[in-house]
């Protein structure tokens, strides 16, 4: 078993370049299944999310090979298969990307129902809303589920949640319907846009990403042979932005979207810490102790849910008492237990928890029982007295690439050891 170990206090002091966002990576490596033909993948993250994509398109009778650290050519010319093998479809969430894509390109699918973090419930009802109206027969089963089309026809689509999987799902499968589809209520975070880009890129005919409405005027085939580079990682940005708040540090953010990060500026800057943006990087630091906050997680552009317990490690030292509410996800408030056993004084009762601010952290073992956990908790580990140990290092290693070696370079202690 692999831990990391983390000795601080440390104030974090220098540059990181972010990677390509997994949140888009993972949508966009099952939609080259609607290519017919090759496509190139820039700026891709070498995460193990990405992982197990690339391998699941292998095991459908894709040629995927990696050209470069971060870089994939795929050729989806030949397909063979639109059964995406069960064992690996439940190791990560965004699997059910594989549904709208092979019913699309195939008009067929059979993928396992997906797995991912714990963060409560995580229903598909909007997804299979989506596939019906397009007119595909849709049946879960055993753990399974099953689409099929004889054809798929644009039609007028409404959200009844603002669903980021949903709206990619759904915009996947409508990309080579006959006819135009609207999605209206649509999800308008950075990686849809990010999707809709490639898919534009790579032939397709798509308007409104970014909005609540998107209309996707469906087109006989997807070319290829394009390149594209995956959008910067908004949320790993957020993250070393939160970790320079709460270390009192300096960092400069090279490779992002600042205007992706609007809303964590303006509550930064409540909170008395200072951001400076300079075309792609953002520079944040902070002077003094942060001041208490209320924050309401929402879709984008509100607070992102997955910078939630990062920004709940900030509140944990703040001066004051801090609200969270979550709005999205039914239990992301696991991580509070385990920086309450490293000192925080934190009551979470279902989607709100209250922080009273303490003066310091303290390192304890603790255990990262989700992506976002282990990233808020490598953070209190960095600003806490004395070691921490950090377990279920395989939840971090599904979003974050080279996380200990990025925070070393800014000066953090943090090893990462096999028991
Ligand atoms: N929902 C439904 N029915 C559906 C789909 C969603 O009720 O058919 C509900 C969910 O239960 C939730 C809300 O709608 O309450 C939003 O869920 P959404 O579909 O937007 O989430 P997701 O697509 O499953 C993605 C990210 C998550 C991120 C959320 C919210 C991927 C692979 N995952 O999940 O990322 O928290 O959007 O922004 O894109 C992470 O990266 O750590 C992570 C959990």
């Amino acid at each position: 078993m692999e831990k990391l170990i983390i000795n601080g206090p440390t104030r974090l002091v220098g540059d990181v370049t972010i990677s390509g966002a997994k949140n888009a990576a993972v949508a966009i490596i099952p939609a080259t299944l609607l290519i017919d033909g090759t496509c190139t993948l820039e700026n891709v993250p070498n995460i193990s999310d990405v992982k197990i994509s690339i391998s699941i398109l292998e095991k459908l009778g894709v040629k995927i090979k990696w050209i470069g650290p971060n870089t994939v050519h795929i050729d989806t010319t030949n397909i063979s298969s639109s059964r995406a093998p069960l064992d690996m479809t439940s190791k990560f969430r965004a699997s059910y990307y594989m549904l709208g894509a092979l019913l699309g390109r195939l008009g067929n699918a059979e993928v396992g129902l997906p797995g991912g973090c714990n963060l409560g419930a995580r229903p598909i009802d909007q997804h299979i809303k989506g596939f019906e109206a397009l007119g595909a027969k849709v049946n879960v089963s055993q753990g399974k589920v099953l689409a099929e089309a004889s054809s798929l026809v644009g039609t007028s689509i409404y959200l009844d949640t603002v669903s980021v999987g949903a709206t990619i799902n759904v915009m996947l499968a409508a990309v080579l319907a006959d006819g135009t589809t609207t999605i209206d209520n649509a999800a308008k975070e950075p990686h849809v846009v990010d999707v809709a880009n490639f898919l534009n890129t790579m032939g397709a005919d798509i308007h409104g990403a970014g909005t609540d409405m998107i209309k996707i005027n469906g087109v006989k085939s997807l070319k290829g042979g394009a390149t594209y580079s995956v959008v910067p990682d908004q949320i790993e940005a957020g993250t070393f932005m939160l970790a320079a708040v709460a270390s009192k540090g300096d960092i400069t953010i090279h490779n992002c979207v600042p205007e992706h990060l609007d809303c964590l500026t303006a509550k930064i800057e409540e909170i008395g810490g200072h951001v400076e943006i300079n075309g792609d990087s953002i520079h944040v630091w902070c002077d003094s102790r942060p001041s208490k906050a209320i924050i309401k997680t929402q879709p984008y552009p509100g607070f992102p849910t997955d910078l939630q317990p990062q920004m709940g490690v900030v509140l944990s030292v703040a001066d004051g008492t801090s609200i969270i509410n979550e709005g999205i996800w039914e239990s992301r408030f696991q991580y509070t237990a385990e920086l309450n056993k490293m000192g925080a004084n934190i009551t979470a009762q279902g989607k709100s928890a209250v922080f009273e601010g303490t003066d310091f952290l303290s390192g304890a073992p603790v255990y990262a029982s989700d992506l976002r956990a282990g990233a808020a908790l490598i953070i209190a580990g960095i600003i806490a007295n004395g070691e921490t140990q950090l377990y279920n290092l395989q939840h971090i290693d599904r979003g974050y690439e080279n996380i200990e070696a990025k925070f070393r370079n800014l000066g953090a202690d943090i090893t990462r050891v096999t028991e």
